[in-house]
This record gives C-alpha cells, sequence and structure tokens, in this order.
C-alpha cells in the first residue's frame, strides 16, 4: 500500500483512533495523514481533540459541525420512521456513520487525497456502515482500515502509542466502551458483556436514576407538523434545540435508558447499553401521532416498514435504493401527522395522556361515541358480519363435512 499518499481518517480523539495515525504512517507507508472530527453534539470539548491529531502526528486536524444536518437529516426522518432496531434501539449510533462518511469522503475529494481510513474494529456494526457508505458515495477512494488488521490488544494498542507519544488514557482508565452524540450514549465491555450484571449507576450520563428523579410528574406537550417535532409546550424550537430540550426534559425524569441484547451484523449477539432519552421520547409522541392521523391500513404497511428501514439503518444501508424507496412512502404518510400529544414524564416512564389534532384526525366523535349523538349504523353491522365471517363458516361446514365422512 506504499502508493497511497494522502489520507483522511475519521478522528474521534480516542486510543483507537490516535494510534491509527502513527500505524498507517509506519505500517502502510501513507506520507499525510489528516484527521476530520466531526462534532455531532456530543459535547466534548473539540480544540484539544483537533490538538491531539496533530500531536500523534497528523499533518493537519480538520474538526467539522455537523450537528444541524445530523439532526434535520437522520434524526428527524429516523423520527418519522419511529425508527427502532429490533422495537428497541433509536439508533443514536447508527444515524451517525453515513453523515461522517460523507463528510470524510468530501474532504478526502477537497484536498485530493487517495483514501480514507478509520479506525473501526472488525467485529462492530461501525465498519460496516462506514465501509458500505463510502463505496456508494466515492467508489474510487480506497478505505484503509488499520484496528481491523493489526491484530492488537487494548494494551499492545496502549504501548503502540506509547511509542509516539500519544498518552495512555488519562487517571483510571474506564472499562467501558462508549460513543456519543447528541441523539443518545451507548455504552458496551466491561462488566456489562455479563448479561446478568445489572449496569451500574455510574455508567449513565444523560437520564437520572429512577430513584433521583424527581418526585413530582411533569406534564409537557409536544407539537409535529409533516411529522417532524416543532414545539415543545407551545414554544417553537429549532431541531437541534428542540431535540436538546427533549433530552433534558426526559432525562432528569430517568426516562430513555435501554438494556439489551442486539444482534450485530457480523452475526453476534452483545449487551448493549443505550439512553437516548429525547429521541425516545419524540419517537413515542410521534407513533401515538401517528395512531390518530394515519388510516389503519396506511398504519400497518407503515409499521412493517419502518422494521425494514430502522434494519437498513442499522446495517450500513443508509445509501440504498430500499431506503431511499422507503423514505418516499413515510413522507408521503407524514403530510397528515400534524398535531399534538401530551405526555406525563414520571420516574423513568413517559405516560401518554392526550393527543389532538385539528386538521388531520381520523377519530370521529359522533363514529366513536356510546352517547345519544351516535351516527354509526348499527344494522348494517349485520350485512357486513355475515360477508367477513362468510370463509369461516364455509372452512368450518367443510370440517363438518369430512368428519363426518371419515366417521363413515
Ligand atoms: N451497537 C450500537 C450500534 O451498532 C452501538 C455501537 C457503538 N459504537 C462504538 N464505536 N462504540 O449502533
Amino acid at each position: 500500500m506504499g502508493s497511497t499518499k494522502k489520507v483522511v481518517l475519521a478522528y474521534s480523539g480516542g486510543v483507537d483512533t490516535s494510534v491509527c495515525i502513527p500505524y498507517l504512517k509506519k505500517e502502510y507507508g501513507v506520507d499525510e495523514v489528516i484527521t476530520f472530527a466531526a462534532d455531532l453534539g456530543q459535547g466534548d470539548e473539540l480544540e484539544p481533540i483537533r490538538c491531539k491529531a496533530i500531536d500523534a502526528g497528523a499533518s493537519k486536524s480538520l474538526v467539522g459541525n455537523l450537528i444541524k444536518p445530523f439532526i434535520e437529516d437522520f434524526a428527524f426522518p429516523a423520527i418519522r420512521a419511529n425508527a427502532l432496531y429490533e422495537g428497541r434501539y433509536p439508533l443514536s449510533t447508527a444515524l451517525a456513520r453515513p453523515l461522517i462518511a460523507n463528510h470524510l469522503v468530501k474532504v478526502a475529494k477537497e484536498l485530493e487525497a487517495d483514501a480514507v481510513a478509520h479506525g473501526c474494529t472488525g467485529k462492530g456494526n461501525d465498519q460496516v456502515r462506514f465501509d458500505v457508505a463510502i463505496a456508494a458515495l466515492a467508489p474510487e477512494l480506497k478505505v484503509l482500515t488499520p484496528a481491523r488488521e493489526w491484530g492488537m490488544s487494548r494494551e499492545e494498542t496502549i504501548a503502540y502509542g506509547e511509542r509516539f507519544g500519544i498518552p495512555a488514557p488519562v487517571s483510571k482508565k474506564s472499562p467501558y466502551s462508549i460513543d456519543l452524540n447528541l441523539l443518545g450514549r451507548s455504552i458496551e465491555a466491561g462488566l456489562l458483556e455479563d448479561p446478568m450484571i445489572s449496569p451500574p449507576e455510574e455508567i449513565f450520563d444523560m437520564t437520572s436514576s429512577i430513584d433521583n428523579a424527581p418526585d413530582e410528574p411533569q406534564d409537557i406537550e409536544i407539537s409535529f407538523e409533516g411529522g417532524n417535532p416543532v414545539a415543545i409546550d407551545g414554544a417553537h424550537l429549532d431541531p437541534v434545540t428542540l431535540i436538546s430540550k427533549a433530552n433534558l426534559l426526559a432525562g432528569q425524569h430517568g426516562f430513555g435508558r435501554i438494556d439489551i441484547i442486539e444482534n450485530r451484523v457480523v452475526g453476534i449477539k452483545s449487551r448493549e447499553i443505550y439512553e437516548s432519552p429525547g429521541l425516545l421520547l419524540l419517537i413515542k409522541a410521534h407513533q401515538e401521532l401517528e395512531s390518530l392521523t394515519l388510516s389503519a391500513d396506511v398504519l400497518r404497511v407503515k409499521h412493517q416498514l419502518e422494521r425494514e428501514w430502522s434494519d437498513l439503518v442499522y446495517q450500513g444501508l443508509w445509501f440504498s435504493p430500499l431506503k431511499d424507496a422507503l423514505d418516499g412512502f413515510f413522507d408521503r404518510t407524514q403530510s397528515q401527522v400534524n398535531g399534538r400529544v401530551r405526555i406525563r414524564l414520571y420516574k423513568g416512564n413517559a405516560i401518554i395522556l392526550g393527543r389532538g389534532s385539528t386538521t388531520n384526525s381520523l377519530y370521529l366523535p359522533n363514529m366513536a361515541t356510546y352517547g345519544s349523538d351516535d351516527q354509526f349504523d348499527h344494522k348494517s353491522a349485520e350485512g357486513f358480519i355475515y360477508i367477513w365471517g362468510l370463509p369461516s363458516r364455509i372452512w368450518a361446514a367443510a370440517k363438518r363435512i369430512k368428519k363426518s365422512n371419515d366417521k363413515n
């Protein structure tokens, strides 16, 4: 691989991606490593991360603020899709990868690099997401994946880094592997690898424990326009502020923790802890509003397609024909999803209190009511049921005939 001159490396500031810098130069013969770190609202200070890359030997260290597109172009479509992988994980990490890949490719093209690189290991999902996205966006770019190939243990990686002035992780090193952005945190490894061990309180950062959550419930109202959340308690907020506020509200009340055994793309099960208070709250509210504003058949088909969409995004197929087609279907449905949902936050729960839509409600009071203004035609039910139940009656009759024939 000596022919690779210039590489743009996706950079997080962690040990693995830092070690990638000297490793690419020494072992892959790369002349120049440029790092690209994405600001996704993870709250890290980016200036120290920028400097870290230079200290580790990067020729240029770039930081891109991607928070706005992350929320508008990735989180909001996920809310419209009620995206929950395996019914539970709201894809907080998965959604970030195609966005980072896209910017990696952009930077590589601008700087006329001949390859991009990432520090993902060979058994995670992120490698799949990066590699597939990059291949779709820029098939001509090489993708270098040192951490997938070097075969070093964590200790060896740290030792390798120290030879090139990369400091070992400070203080008592956290045994956990954490990924975070404005949509949530994922926590893996350490004692969490035993699926029977309950997660210690110290691993959480965005959500309160039930014990520490306020004893008083808090009722809030979330408004949606075209399937997108636009306001909390009547106050219109831009997408980034809205997610941040939802994180705060739900997190404070201890809502949004997930502890699951998850099926990874590479075929293994892993134990994952997440906290994603805002996104989970918004998906819950969005589902509720859809139940009021979408017809039964659209809802049924959409539910099936939501599962498909979530699988695709989890499995790294953000840029794919099926995902594109599903977005078309979802977008068409979302023009109906206007209204508001009232929710009580209380001790780890988000309890739906009510939902309403002045423009798109399909709930007809004079059909639903049991009162005197009921306009539903009860007599028509008889004929409907006669035809509806016809296949059942025919089938049952045929069985009876067969049974009596068998006896004779
Ligand atoms: N299992 C989650 C996912 O695949 C979280 C991955 C976390 N990534 C990481 N590099 N720590 O989306």
